[in-house]
């Protein structure tokens, strides 16, 4: 009983050091990079890497989830509002905004 308790804590510690370090590689790819092109340099949507991936946190978090942009302006379609769906590997979980900030930092290396 007792190594079974200890299998549970490890499994569960486990788990959430996975959480804690999504990978904002592989969620730009499966999500965003169809419109954004690969790495972020742009495609049928604005070009990323070097632009949005230098906002604030906060700013690149609100026009992801929300789809308001730097200028407080809203995002046309089909730019999806992410709050109101799933990235396509969470199950239909909303994206945390670690996942948001994983993406732009991936960004960020790419220009
Ligand atoms: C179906 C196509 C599509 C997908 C998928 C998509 N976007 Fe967009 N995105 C757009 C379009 C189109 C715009 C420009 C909208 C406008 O100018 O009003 C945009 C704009 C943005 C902007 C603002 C850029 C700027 O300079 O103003 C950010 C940031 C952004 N997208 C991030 C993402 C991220 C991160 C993902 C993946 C999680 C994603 N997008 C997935 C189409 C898409």
């Amino acid at each position: 009983m007792k190594g079974a308790f200890v299998t549970l804590i490890a499994l569960l510690t486990c788990s959430s050091a996975i959480a804690s370090t999504p990978d904002g590689e592989m969620l730009f790819q499966e999500n965003c990079s169809v419109c954004h092109g690969a790495r972020g340099i742009g495609g049928s949507a604005p070009r990323l890497a070097g632009d949005a991936s230098e906002w604030k946190s906060k700013v690149f978090e609100r026009a992801v989830l929300s789809g308001i942009d730097d200028h407080g302006k809203p995002l046309k379609a089909p730019m999806p509002h992410w709050a109101g769906t799933s990235f396509k590997s969470d199950n239909g979980a909303m994206p945390s905004k670690l996942e948001v900030d994983a993406i732009q930092k991936y960004l960020h290396k790419q220009k």
